[in-house]
């Protein structure tokens, strides 16, 4: 069973993911992780972020040291992920690990902006989450304020919507619902709630499979 969860920043996806994947017991892969490791290994290496070939070698030569880097979840790093993510090269040179991944024997749960569309077309379950941008900004400034950090809720809630526009207009593999995925809305939804929701979805999905 192949589980593809895509959605805009904060909107919930990467929890859901992550739970429903412990759920039934599949492997899980947060693809944005990918994307903010190759941007982290470009800025490592004093690489200009709109140097498409630069972009696709630091893709390309990605290993697993790369992924033990406590900056890669920082905004910044979203950030910056999101640029080269529009780059079609970076994409492709990421593909055949996202697909190898979702081969798994059992299956497996991904979560991104394209896994529907793009990484998995033959997925079994597609869930699109959403949520307002005001709700999502709130939750990320939350989430700083609870690891004792400080919060600049106007600057987060401008960072979300740059992110969602330059995610939803690239021409390589935007972000949006492939057609037959299922649109979970989690504005008013409590992470408990959204994960019920979730998992609701891919019961009546194996019922009909
Ligand atoms: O999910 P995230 O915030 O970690 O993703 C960071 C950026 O990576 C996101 O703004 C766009 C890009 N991304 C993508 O283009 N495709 C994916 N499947 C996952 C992430």
């Amino acid at each position: 069973m192949i589980i593809a969860i895509d959605g805009p920043a904060a909107s919930g996806k990467g929890t859901i993911a992550r739970r429903i994947a412990a759920h039934y017991g599949l492997p899980h892969l947060d693809t944005g992780l990918l994307y903010r490791a190759t941007a982290a290994a470009l800025i490592a290496d004093d690489r200009n972020l709109y140097d498409e070939a630069a972009a696709v070698a630091a893709a390309r030569g990605l290993g697993l040291s790369d992924f033990d880097d406590a900056t890669l979840r920082t905004r910044q790093m979203g950030e910056a992920a999101s640029v080269i993510a529009a780059m079609p090269g970076v994409r492709a040179a990421l593909i055949d690990a996202q697909r190898a991944f979702a081969s798994w024997p059992g299956g497996a749960v991904l979560d991104g902006r394209d896994i529907g569309t793009v990484v998995c077309p033959e997925a079994d379950v597609k869930i699109f989450v959403t949520a307002s941008a005001a709700t999502r900004a709130q939750r990320r400034a939350l989430e700083l304020i609870r690891s004792g950090e400080k919060a600049d809720y106007e600057a987060i809630l401008a960072d979300i919507i740059r992110r969602d526009a330059r995610d939803s207009g690239r021409a390589a593999a935007p972000l949006r619902p492939a057609d037959d995925a299922v649109q979970l809305d989690t504005t008013h939804l409590g992470i408990d709630a959204a994960f019920a929701e979730a998992l609701s979805i891919v019961e009546a999905a194996r019922i009909r499979a």
